[in-house]
């Protein structure tokens, strides 16, 4: 198994689109690429109903190392903890078997050969980010936001804990859920951050599956594919 590229996709901020753009990135570039999406939201994964799979996964055994394997769509191959654990149960785990699960789950995945692995972070900047940034050599970042200046408060709390870390941050991508407001302060701008683009608010993202195509997605991917 080999991955050429890792990318995180997060913000601090909860409910700004990480999913939804994770999940319509990889339905893109898996049109030229192999793309795997790893959802290391454990408190609150949806990976698994953006790609319509109500079955459990797979377990198999190689070299007495017991590996799940990743549902495959599209040719896309995804794993999420909302597959493997009852949701209700994670919801109680605290910091330390948390940041286990997330390790255990990315370690544990029978992965093919992917160009692309694109990781699904949670919101906050807990111990989910600090366990996936010191145990995955995560290539790159990606921030999603809204625009409006309480996500770009959070923005920047995610920018910092980027680059203690050194991950080089690719770009942001504005979703356009809520419409905008006069961003007082533009971290992006201070930072050079470039924006790779943006999705309008629409009715096919907001019941996006993975069988949709979104033109956004398209001119978004090809611009990712050239910059990793
Ligand atoms: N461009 C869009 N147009 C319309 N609805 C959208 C758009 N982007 C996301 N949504 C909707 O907004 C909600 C939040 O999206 P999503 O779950 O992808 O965000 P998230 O950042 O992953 O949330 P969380 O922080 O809880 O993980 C969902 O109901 C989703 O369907
Ligand atoms: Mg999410």
């Amino acid at each position: 198994m080999s991955i050429k590229k890792i990318i995180a996709i997060g913000s601090a901020k909860g409910g700004v689109g990480k999913s939804t753009i994770t999940a319509a990135l990889a339905s893109s570039l898996s049109k030229k690429y192999k793309v795997g999406v790893l959802d290391a939201d454990i408190y609150g994964p949806n990976q698994h109903i953006l790609f319509n799979i109500k079955s459990k996964p797979e377990f198999i055994t190689l070299n007495n190392k017991k590996l799940i394997k990743p549902f495959i769509k599209q040719n896309i191959e995804m794993i999420s903890m909302g597959l493997i654990l009852d949701s209700n149960k994670a919801a109680a785990w605290r910091g330390p078997m948390l940041s286990g699960a997330v390790k255990q789950l990315s370690n544990s995945t029978q992965w093919s050969n992917l160009d692309y692995l694109l990781i699904d972070m949670p919101p906050g900047t807990g111990d989910a980010y600090l366990t996936i940034f010191n145990d995955m050599n995560i290539d790159n970042f990606i921030i999603i936001t809204t625009l409006n200046n309480l996500a770009f408060a959070d923005v920047k709390k995610t920018i910092n804990l980027v680059e203690k870390f050194d991950i080089p941050i690719l770009g942001y991508i504005e979703n356009n859920i809520l419409g905008s407001d006069i961003i007082e302060d533009n971290i992006f701008q201070k930072k050079k951050i470039e924006k790779l683009g943006s999705f309008k608010f629409s009715k096919k993202m907001e019941q996006f599956n993975i069988d949709n195509i979104i033109k956004e997605a398209d001119e978004i991917s090809k611009l990712l594919s050239k910059k990793c």
